[in-house]
């Protein structure tokens, strides 16, 4: 995909903190959409609580699905910046490489999720394990961030918070 030296727009940025709020909400949440799905199967009451979250589950899902294709198109046609160049080489590296995972699990987890709803298992359990590795990249993403931002002082973190355009 393309790079440019100047920052993100201000959509790109916006498009960022949304998808990451709702994919929160749906790490926070899930369980209550797992409670849905095995209650059906086991012909159960599901509590108020659980059915609306569910309910929310599925539509936050498909949600993050249409923004994350958006931001794809967006970047394909707008670019990003380059990776900041202080510290060593494998940080550029690994800073493309988990934005590249970023980009798969968020657009194969939603996708898994629809065939979880529509076809169960063995799509439940596969998309019940992208929780563990959305957290750890979340984790080691977040932390890089602060890492850039305070550490090495390169101002990555501003530029996800204003516009360089
Ligand atoms: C990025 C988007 C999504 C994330 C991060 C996500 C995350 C999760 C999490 C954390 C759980 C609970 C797993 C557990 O109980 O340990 C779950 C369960 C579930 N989600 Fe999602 N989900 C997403 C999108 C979707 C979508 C779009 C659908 C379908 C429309 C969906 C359908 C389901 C189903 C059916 C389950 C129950 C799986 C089972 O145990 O059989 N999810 N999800
Ligand atoms: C669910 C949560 C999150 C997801 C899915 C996510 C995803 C991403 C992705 C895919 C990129 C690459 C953007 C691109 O070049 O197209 C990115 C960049 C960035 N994210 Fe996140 N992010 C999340 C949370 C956070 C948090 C909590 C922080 C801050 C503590 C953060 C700070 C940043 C920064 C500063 C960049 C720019 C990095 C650079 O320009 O090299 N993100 N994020």
């Amino acid at each position: 995909m393309s790079e440019t030296k100047l920052g993100y727009s201000s959509y790109q940025i916006a498009l960022h903190w949304i998808i990451a709020a709702l994919v929160l909400f749906q790490l926070f949440f899930g369980e209550s959409m797992t409670t849905v799905v095995d209650a059906a199967e086991d012909r159960a009451a599901v509590s108020p609580a659980d059915q609306t979250l569910g309910s929310a589950h599925y539509w936050v899902g498909i949600s993050i699905l249409v923004l994350v294709v958006a931001r794809l198109i967006m970047r394909l046609v707008s670019g990003a910046p380059k990776p900041a160049d202080r510290g060593p080489g494998w940080m550029q590296v690994a800073a493309r490489v988990s934005h590249g995972l970023f980009y798969l699990l968020l657009l194969a987890t939603p996708f898994v999720g629809l065939l979880a709803f529509y076809a169960g298992d063995p799509w439940g359990d596969i998309h019940s394990l992208n929780k563990p590795v959305f957290i750890i990249l979340i984790s080691t993403h977040a932390s890089a961030a602060l890492f850039h931002q305070y550490w090495l002082r390169d101002g990555t973190l501003r530029r996800m918070l204003s516009s360089g355009r």
